[in-house]
């Protein structure tokens, strides 16, 4: 690729809505491409938000290094309401017009390339996303940034508390993060030998579940775990332990919501090498012309998607993996 193709000199990056571990590797990979094209990279400090206020900094191959492995974004990220305005575009445009930036890289999930999508088609400035959520709930790409990290911490804690659960012979409902998405829940549950998951692309049926109990404790299991997404039909992981309790209240039972620690920590190494692909061809997709589109990686190519696809067509959840916890649970 030649330099500075379609006369990008200056681009601006940031992340936004939820933070997700990687994303530091993908500003990384962002800012060392397009150097080594000759185009300068300005960062956004906290989203939409920096960009309505103005909120830019250069930033050079040094101010990138040494964050490959640190969790969270060093560029902050928000939930704009502003930016859902037309005049809070409208000062997020012209801002990027007095600094000369033309073209703009957003990492983020659903509501940020929502945000992006409206701007771009509004102002005409070339947009380039790159899908950065714990939740893996974008169309066009296999996996987003964050969500390999995030099921191995969920996996870490689980087993964890499989060892109290099952020194007190107790019934735990996990409540694990994901949106409207199941993805987490799925594969955590696989990997940790869940009695149950519960996910929101299917419906929950509370006396599946206590028949499944029920037959455990038949086989001599003492303890269970129940993994609840969070976007469940079930109504989250209390509801379903106060659901079950009134049906059958011979239990010991707890609940842990894992919460936010699920979007914190060190990148694994599968998030980093994600990250820095798509935060190179991020860069390469905007030389070569291309515009309201997110970069992904589909069985181990580079793929384009248009982001309007991209949040509307649902990531699809694999019904196999789920025809396989049930049978290798029992
Ligand atoms: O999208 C990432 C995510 O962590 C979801 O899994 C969760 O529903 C949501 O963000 C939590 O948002 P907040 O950090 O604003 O509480």
């Amino acid at each position: 690729m030649g330099k500075g193709k379609n006369n990008i000199k200056k681009i601006a990056v940031f992340t936004s809505g939820g933070d997700a571990p990687g994303m530091n590797a993908a500003i990384r990979a962002v800012v060392r491409t397009a150097i080594n094209y000759g185009t300068e990279v300005y960062g956004v400090i906290r989203g939409y938000d920096g960009l309505i206020n103005g909120d830019f900094i250069k930033l050079d191959s040094k101010a990138v290094g040494g964050i490959i492995q640190r969790g969270g974004t060093i560029l902050q990220s928000a939930r704009s309401k502003e930016f859902r305005t037309k005049e809070g575009r409208q000062k997020a445009y012209n801002n990027l017009v007095s600094e000369g930036i033309d073209a703009v890289i957003a990492i983020g999930g659903d509501g940020t390339f929502t945000g992006a999508n409206i701007f771009s088609q509004e102002f005409g400035i070339p947009t380039i996303g790159i899908p950065g959520t714990i939740d893996n709930d974008l169309f066009g790409s296999d996996a987003t940034i964050g969500y390999d990290t995030a099921m191995n911490t969920v996996v870490d804690a689980i087993d964890k508390i499989k060892d109290t659960a099952g020194s007190h012979n107790r019934l735990f409902f996990v409540e694990v993060m994901g949106r409207d998405a199941g993805f987490i829940a799925l594969n955590t549950g696989i990997a940790t030998g869940a009695e149950a998951i519960l996910i929101p692309e299917k419906v929950t049926y509370l006396e599946d579940l206590v028949i499944t109990l029920k037959r455990n404790k038949r086989k001599g299991k003492n303890s269970a775990i129940i993994i609840v997404a969070e976007g469940d039909d079930s109504g989250g992981a209390y509801e379903l332990a106060s659901k079950v309790k009134e049906v059958d209240n011979s239990y010991s039972t707890r609940v842990s919501i894992l919460g936010h620690m699920q979007r914190g920590g060190s990148p694994t190494l599968a998030d980093r090498v994600l990250a820095s692909q798509l935060g190179f061809y991020a860069v390469e997709a905007l030389f070569l012309g291309h515009k309201g589109e997110m970069v992904g990686i589909i069985n181990g190519k580079l793929a384009y998607t248009s982001m309007e696809l991209a949040i509307k067509q649902n990531a699809d959840i694999s019904t196999e993996l789920l025809r396989l916890a049930r049978i290798l649970s029992i």
